[in-house]
């Protein structure tokens, strides 16, 4: 529990000090080839993302193909940055976005893992806008109000504590989403799934974290249905158990990166979903 401690520590000094964010970190210099384009493979990409005047933007419909024939997952116009994969030290993505309304049902940026030792659909977050809210996955509110106007995100991703925090125009969100092993995005239930993201937040939001185990509780509810153990064993059964024994630093191939843009979910989608990104800056910390 000590990563722990030290994150939260570190969760309440920040708060409400006005620090930027940035601070103590170094930037990491992008090229335009480190972002990669996924959009639907029947369309061209021209007709779901453009790039111009320093704003990218990224729309798709929600009858829309994946990104490949090989996979089934929904569509997606998004960018992923290559190139900058990580599996230690702290980490930050910073943007400018905007979404505008009517835009529902949608990823706008995820933390995805990458490397042979995760399946292909793990992320450590995603931030879903419905209604005009901006969300941890389908769960807590991280900014009410997001349509229809340029928001400054930024998301520090510190690999060893597994945690992630996010700033919407300088102000750390409330919700604290404590990346406990890697949850599930579309391998199985958005239902479990959302549990498991629950359970982590409530744990950091009501002060209990230095009270309860609740990896133990999150494996304890996996380990109580079959099926549920079958579906997490690979992913944060061995995720939780490993990063807990031996450092989250150590779990071979596990890697990450930031992706950006629109990605269908699975409950109250608009026909059409959109995102736009400008100033978009990487940045790191040992
Ligand atoms: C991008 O950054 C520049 C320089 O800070 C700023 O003037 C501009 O408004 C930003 N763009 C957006 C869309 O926020």
């Amino acid at each position: 529990m000590l990563f722990l401690h030290a994150a939260l520590v570190a969760v309440a000094a920040g708060r409400g000090s006005g620090d930027n964010p940035t601070d103590g970190f170094e930037k990491v210099e992008l090229a335009d080839g480190d972002f990669m384009v996924q959009s639907p493979y029947n369309v061209p990409e021209s007709q779901r993302f453009r790039y111009r005047d320093g704003v990218r933007t990224f729309w798709v419909y929600k009858t829309d193909m994946p990104f490949n024939t090989a996979i089934h997952t929904n569509p997606r116009s998004e960018a992923m940055i290559r190139g900058h994969e990580y599996s230690s030290g702290v980490w930050q993505f910073e943007g400018d976005g905007y979404v505008p309304a009517g835009t529902s049902g949608a990823s706008v940026m995820q933390i995805h893992t990458a490397g042979e030792g995760s399946a292909a659909h793990e992320t450590v977050l995603m931030l879903h806008v419905y209604d005009g809210v901006l969300r941890f996955y389908n769960g807590a509110a991280v900014q009410r109000s997001i349509y229809d106007r340029w928001f400054q995100l930024n998301i520090v991703h510190d690999v060893a504590a597994s945690t992630v925090a996010v700033y919407v125009d300088g102000r750390r969100s409330r919700a604290v989403h404590k990346a406990s092993g890697a949850f599930l995005n579309s391998l199985c239930s958005t239902m479990t799934q959302q549990r498991l993201t629950d359970l982590a937040i409530i744990a950091l939001e009501s002060g209990l974290l230095d009270k309860i185990e609740y990896e133990d509780i999150i494996e304890e509810f996996i380990s109580r249905n079959t099926k549920r153990m079958k579906l997490f064993k690979a992913s944060v059964f061995a995720g939780t158990a490993l990063r807990r024994r031996f450092g989250a630093s150590v779990i071979p191939g596990e890697s990450y990166y930031f992706k950006f843009g629109v990605y269908m979910q699975h409950q109250d989608q608009s026909s059409c979903m959109e995102s736009r990104w400008a100033n978009v800056t990487l940045y790191t910390k040992q």
